[in-house]
């Protein structure tokens, strides 16, 4: 039978029992806990295989509820929120005591958001506690934007997959955290910099090493399909040293016409870059089930969205 089912109630007192369910945001598919059952949270690592020293975003329902998490707000956190919240931004802030350490990996800092998705708004709402949610994947595998991806994953694992259709953004969110009072880009994500930009004035990208060398999120290696990916921006010449081979080719919007691949997947005719973002996982999810061996990524332009995939295309492609 199908874990995958619409029942916000079940969800609720699966989720009231110390239990998982897998949650619709607008980014990607989260793998949800109560933060205050220290079960419910080690069943998350677990279930991930997740190393316990990568600290999980906790998702609130509405910026109301930040005070109870974070104890002190800077200038610019509080325009952000108001600017971005429900959205794809996720803000790193000082964390209140209650905070349980398995949730912040020790760190003084809790990363949280109010996910812009109607079903697990209303399901956050209903509950007493938030949901701590890291993306509903195995640690280093491709992120789920469809809850079919999840039940693949997980379906001898968790008890349901709150089914809220496609993701409409598809890739995770902007992390923003704060040295001083001063906004900084831990993670790109599914808000374009540009536009967090426009609200704080310029913001400086740290690379994964200036933060956390473990966070899984800025690991070399991450959101990896199994097949050997390549990041190009110049298909036809890894086509060519590759010939012979079964291809499989993830381009922006232009049509690659060479007999020689196997399967094509054009992420927006149009070219428009939150179309691509939204269909990124599940074409690399795509592609990843028809045998190929190997897959060649188009470099995308570099801004907006455009760095976001990129950068996730980057992670799926690294090989050390
Ligand atoms: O869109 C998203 O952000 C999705 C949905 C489900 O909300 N969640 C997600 O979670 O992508 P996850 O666990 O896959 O990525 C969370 C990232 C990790 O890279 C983690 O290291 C970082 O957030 N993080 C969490 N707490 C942090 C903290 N206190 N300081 C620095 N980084 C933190
Ligand atoms: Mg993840």
């Amino acid at each position: 039978m199908s874990i995958i089912s619409k029942d916000i109630q079940q969800a609720a007192k699966l989720l009231s029992n110390d239990q998982l369910v897998a949650i619709p945001t607008e980014t990607v598919y989260g793998l949800a806990g109560n933060i205050y059952s220290e079960k419910a949270v080690k069943l998350i690592f677990e279930t991930k295989k997740r190393p316990f020293f990568n600290p999980l975003i906790v998702h609130i329902p509405s910026i109301d509820a930040l005070e109870s998490i974070v104890s002190h707000i800077p200038e610019k956190a509080r325009l952000l929120a108001d600017a971005f919240w429900p959205g794809s931004m996720t803000m790193v802030l000082k964390k209140q005591t209650c905070i349980p350490d398995l949730i912040t990996a020790g760190k003084n800092t809790v990363a949280v958001r109010v996910p812009k998705h109607p079903i697990t708004l209303e399901l956050l709402k209903a509950l007493s506690f938030p949901l701590a949610a890291p993306s509903a994947n195995p640690f280093g595998s491709i992120s789920p934007t469809k809850p079919e991806h999840v039940e693949r994953y997980f379906k001898d694992t968790i008890g349901q997959v709150l089914d809220g259709g496609p993701c409409a953004n598809g890739i995770e969110s902007t992390i923003i955290g704060f040295e001083g009072n001063e906004p900084v880009i831990y993670r790109l994500g599914a808000l374009a910099i540009e536009d967090i930009e426009a609200v704080v004035g310029k913001v400086a990208i740290r690379n994964k090493k200036e933060i956390s060398p473990d966070a899984p999120g800025m690991l070399d290696r991450h959101y990896a399909p199994t097949t050997q990916t390549f990041l190009t921006d110049n298909i036809s010449e890894v086509i060519r040293i590759h010939g012979g081979k079964r291809i499989g080719i993830l381009v922006f919007k232009t049509e690659v016409n060479d007999a020689s691949v196997t399967s094509q997947i054009i992420l927006s005719k149009e070219g428009d870059l939150s179309e691509a973002a939204s269909k990124l996982y599940d074409a690399m999810h795509d592609l990843d089930r028809q045998e190929l061996d190997l897959i060649i990524a188009e470099q995308f332009p570099d801004y907006g969205l455009g760095k976001s995939i990129n950068d996730r295309l980057k992670r799926a492609t690294f090989r050390s």
